[in-house]
């Protein structure tokens, strides 16, 4: 796929969100991994609750494995996250606010959290996702209540985008959110928070629009919407990346293969979409939670027990 970008929009790359289990033990996954894609997104190795089990404690070890494979391989490097209200360790979401005092301890903790882990991975990524699923789940256009909100108020983006730009200036930073990647209050309220954040003064380059297609009959993403998608995020001087998208095939593959298709192309047309990443390699290491709360193995990615899916060849065909 990515000699289909650097053919079609130089310099754009297509990535896949991976994990080091496979990568390091399964050689078909690694090999449809480096044979196919230009950039890779740890899939849960940069999350707070895996950087730093205990406070002051930091286990780099799994995401700098990945890295330096990357790195062998001249992949571009997205991190992922900072601020996510669902992957964090439980010594970071009990730090105390309850008075003025313990807001001002803990914002401390958490700013060295931000330029200890920024540091560290300082000139090896080019764009970070800051902020993670700002919103409330199911659509909500409301900041979370989390550690970050508590600490420092509604503001806090801007704070941490402000420590990590101070940590590395070079890298591009995102608010990523699902739900937001076609025209809708979810998308008007995450365009609002990216800019308001820079007013602020905050660094936000742009915003990573998920694009999960869990069920295709209700979050089918089209071309017209994606297109009318990028010219807001246009409009709003900022930029977009289609950060996690997987679309499962319950409807049929050519259904999702044409949806596949759509999006990777939509994005690829437009300067605004500045890269592409699959949310994954294979369906013998996906997961997604079903309604039920069920997890359930996936039929959604570009690779179905080392073989190439439908979606796949569609996207090839470009
Ligand atoms: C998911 C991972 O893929 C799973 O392995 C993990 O168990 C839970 O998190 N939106 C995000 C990602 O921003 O961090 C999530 O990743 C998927 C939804």
């Amino acid at each position: 796929l990515q000699s289909l970008a650097d053919r079609v929009r130089p310099g754009f790359k297509i990535g896949a969100a991976v994990a080091l289990g496979p990568l390091a033990s399964d050689a078909d996954y690694a090999q449809e991994f480096v044979g196919d894609f230009g950039a890779i997104t740890p899939e849960n190795a940069m999350k707070p609750q895996f950087l730093s089990p205990r406070q002051g404690v930091y286990t780099f070890e799994e995401a700098d494995a990945i890295l330096a494979m990357a790195e062998s391989k001249g992949m571009t490097v997205h991190g992922h996250t900072i601020a996510f209200t669902e992957a964090m360790p439980r010594w970071m979401k009990e730090l105390p606010t309850g008075s003025e005092e313990d807001r001002q301890a803990s914002a401390e903790v958490l700013l060295d959290y931000i330029t200890t882990v920024v540091t560290h991975f300082k000139g090896r990524l080019a764009s970070l996702d800051v902020v993670n699923e700002p919103f409330d789940v199911d659509q909500g256009t409301s900041l979370q209540k989390n550690i970050w909100y508590q600490t420092f108020g509604p503001g806090y983006p801007a704070i941490v985008s402000q420590a990590v730009h101070d940590a590395d200036p070079d890298v591009r930073q995102f608010i990523n959110e699902n739900g937001a990647d076609v025209p809708g209050e979810r998308q008007d309220a995450l365009l609002d928070l990216a800019r308001d954040t820079n007013a602020q003064g905050g660094h936000i380059y742009g915003v990573g629009l998920q694009s999960h297609v869990y069920d295709i009959e209700t979050d089918a993403i089209s071309t017209d919407d994606l297109t009318e998608t990028l010219s807001n995020v246009q409009d709003a001087g900022l930029h977009a990346r289609i950060s996690e998208n997987d679309v499962t095939d319950d409807e049929g593959t050519d259904i999702q293969a044409q949806q596949y298709a759509d999006v990777l192309a939509t994005c690829l047309s437009s300067p605004t979409c500045v890269s592409y990443t699959t949310w994954g390699v294979d369906d013998r290491y996906d997961w997604w939670v079903d309604d039920d709360g069920s997890v359930q193995q996936g039929h959604d990615l570009l690779f179905d027990e080392g073989h190439p899916t439908p979606a796949h060849q569609a996207m090839k065909q470009l």
